[in-house]
């Protein structure tokens, strides 16, 4: 009977994750937001109203009315292949913009534009952020689950009400029935009576879960948590570059991964022990090395650093120099001319939008890499368990790393993966000291009786050694 399976907290949880994949697969405004910080709001303003480097968003999708939605998705995906076939629109666009290109999007799903567009309108229209007292602060747990609880919890809770006051009905008339066979007096129960029953405890236990898992999902999905996620980064840094070209070691920079829990993020000064050499590159010039120097302040035109307490004005006047004399330099000429100054002033501006936002208001300082990899807070995820212990490469859970010009989440990160990956995967077992305790296994394998020791042969498909 259903009941008795609910009755396993397994078999729940499980069925509590199938729905909530099932439910979270659905645009949601506050996955629009994140979307737009993390790709759109370099270029266009955050109000919807105003042009920036593009053009406002509010009403974008009123003026693709006439052509089928597929055609602003594909806009959006890849806006110069669109240009290139000759749409309309596309080409009126790049008439009036053409000092700027749109950046590609390639991996958005159609999910994730339409939660941009809801956003887009949202803000357009001011329905959003909604006008409430106290509201909760906008991309928290707390607004993911108000914004969804309008008509989906709602609904859920009327589908389950309902069922509850049939399966009450049903019970009823088959005792009815079954009274008059045997010719005892029936004595119905009253509704309440009913919705005290164990039976219907389970069912709201169950929608419980369901909630929960929901909730879950989403906020870890508004977090960008996503397969084939990657966001614009304040630099641009290439992996390619770095670790494909220049054969640079992972580990030289992520250091954490071999001995702890973190793989680590390297830190400005790590980058410095190179750029303090190389200060031109080959693809943006100085442009995008120039951020490095203004984040740990360092002055590459004396080679120092430069001294605490400096104002905005003279940090600008530092930058902006260096930044002028290596036009100059690579123009061969004296003076910046009209050119010249608009190409300072434009990477000036680049800087300052790169390095600053609401909550960090000044160039110096950390630089703030955008978290691609999060896994939700109830995992527990070690990353010298599986590099050092476990003589994995990086490769096997990133992807082709050293080929990436703008990094991307190459694995899902979801249970599933974890788990397929642990009953296939060998542990390396015979030579390893961290196995020496497995007695049994090792004898088995001296015996013959086994061939191989997998993960989960040691463990790795139990919930709590993963689970908090
Ligand atoms: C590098 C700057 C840049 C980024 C980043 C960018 N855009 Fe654009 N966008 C533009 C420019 C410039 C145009 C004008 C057309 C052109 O020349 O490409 C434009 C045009 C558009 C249009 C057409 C508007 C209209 O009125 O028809 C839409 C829609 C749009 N962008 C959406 C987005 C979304 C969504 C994102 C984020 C996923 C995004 N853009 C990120 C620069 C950018
Ligand atoms: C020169 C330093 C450097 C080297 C070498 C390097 N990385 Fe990185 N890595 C970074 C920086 C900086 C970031 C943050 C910016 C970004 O995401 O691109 C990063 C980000 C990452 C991320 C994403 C982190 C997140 O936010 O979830 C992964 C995964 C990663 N690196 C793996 C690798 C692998 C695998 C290699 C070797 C093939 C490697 N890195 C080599 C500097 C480096
Ligand atoms: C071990 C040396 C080394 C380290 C450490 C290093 N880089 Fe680089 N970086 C290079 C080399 C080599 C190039 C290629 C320069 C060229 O294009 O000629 C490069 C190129 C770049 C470029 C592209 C410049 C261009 O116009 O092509 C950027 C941006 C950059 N690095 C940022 C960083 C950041 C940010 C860090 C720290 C997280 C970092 N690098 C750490 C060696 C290093
Ligand atoms: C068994 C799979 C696996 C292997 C192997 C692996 N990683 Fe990771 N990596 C992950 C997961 C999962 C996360 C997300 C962790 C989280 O959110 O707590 C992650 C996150 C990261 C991050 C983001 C910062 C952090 O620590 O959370 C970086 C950087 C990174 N990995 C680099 C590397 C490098 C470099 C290697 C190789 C030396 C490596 N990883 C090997 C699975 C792996
Ligand atoms: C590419 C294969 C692979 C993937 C993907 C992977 N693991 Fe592992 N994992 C291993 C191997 C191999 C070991 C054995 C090393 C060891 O004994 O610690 C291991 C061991 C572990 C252990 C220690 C088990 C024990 O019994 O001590 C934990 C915990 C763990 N993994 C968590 C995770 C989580 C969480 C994820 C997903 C986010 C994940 N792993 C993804 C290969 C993988
Ligand atoms: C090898 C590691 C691993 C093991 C073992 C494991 N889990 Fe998970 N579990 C994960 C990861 C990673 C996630 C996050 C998935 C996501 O966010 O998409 C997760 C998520 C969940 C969730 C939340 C659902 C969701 O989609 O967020 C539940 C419930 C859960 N696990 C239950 C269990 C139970 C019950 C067991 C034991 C039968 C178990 N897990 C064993 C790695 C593991």
């Amino acid at each position: 009977m259903i009941y008795n399976h609910l009755k396993n907290r397994t078999f729940l949880l499980l069925l509590a994750t199938f729905f909530s994949l099932t439910l979270a697969a659905q645009p949601t405004i506050e996955n629009g937001k994140a979307l737009f910080k993390a790709n759109c709001a370099t270029c266009h303003a955050k109000d919807m109203k105003t042009a920036a480097t593009g053009p406002a968003l509010g009403g974008a999708e009123e003026r693709w009315a006439d052509y089928p939605q597929s055609d602003l998705y594909s806009w959006i995906r890849n806006s110069a292949a669109l240009i290139a076939t000759g749409h309309p629109r596309a080409k009126q666009l790049y008439a009036d913009w053409n000092a700027s290109n749109m950046t590609a999007f390639k991996t958005l799903t159609d999910d994730d534009i339409a939660s941009l567009l809801m956003y887009v309108d949202g803000v357009y229209e001011g329905t959003y952020p909604p006008p409430v007292a106290g509201a909760p602060v906008a991309g928290s747990g707390a607004a993911e689950a108000s914004s969804g609880f309008g008509w989906m919890y709602w609904g859920l809770l009327a589908v389950l009400g309902f069922l509850a006051f049939l399966l009450f009905r049903v019970t009823n008339s088959l005792g009815q029935i079954a009274s008059e066979k045997t010719g005892e007096k029936f004595i119905p129960k009253s509704f309440l009576q009913s919705l005290s029953s164990s039976g219907v405890i389970g069912f709201a236990i169950f929608a419980l879960v369901i909630f929960l898992g929901y909730t879950t999902v989403n906020n870890a999905v508004g977090l960008g948590r996503q397969q084939g996620y990657a966001p614009d980064q304040p630099i641009k840094f290439s992996h390619e570059t770095h670790a494909g070209v220049n054969q640079i070691d992972c580990k030289y920079c992520h250091d954490g991964a071999r001995r702890s829990k973190h793989a680590v993020i390297p830190a400005a000064n790590t980058c410095m022990n190179c750029h303090q050499a190389i200060k031109n590159g080959s693809e943006y010039g100085t442009a995008e090395l120039t951020k490095i120097y203004a984040s740990v302040g360092y002055d590459p035109s004396t080679n120092t650093y430069i001294e605490e307490g400096k104002t905005d004005d003279e940090l600008k006047a530092i930058y902006t120099k260096w930044i002028g004399d290596q036009y100059k330099a690579a123009e061969g000429v004296e003076e910046l001319g009209n050119e010249g100054e608009q190409l300072v002033a434009d990477q000036w501006d680049g800087i300052v939008s790169s390095l600053t936002n609401d909550q960090k208001k000044t160039i110096q300082g950390p630089i703030e890499w955008i978290r691609i990899h999060n896994l939700p807070d109830h995992v527990y995820f070690n990353h010298a368990q599986h590099v050092t212990v476990g003589k994995l490469e990086c490769q096997e859970c990133h992807g082709k790393v050293e080929e990436m010009k703008v990094l991307e989440q190459a694995a899902p990160l979801s249970m599933g993966w974890c788990i397929n990956c642990h009953r296939q995967t060998e542990v390396q077992f015979t030579d390893n000291e961290y196995y020496k305790s497995y007695v049994k296994y090792h004898d088995d394998i001296a015996s013959g009786e086994r061939e191989k020791v997998t993960v989960s042969d040691i463990g790795g498909l139990e919930c709590q050694k993963c689970h908090y």
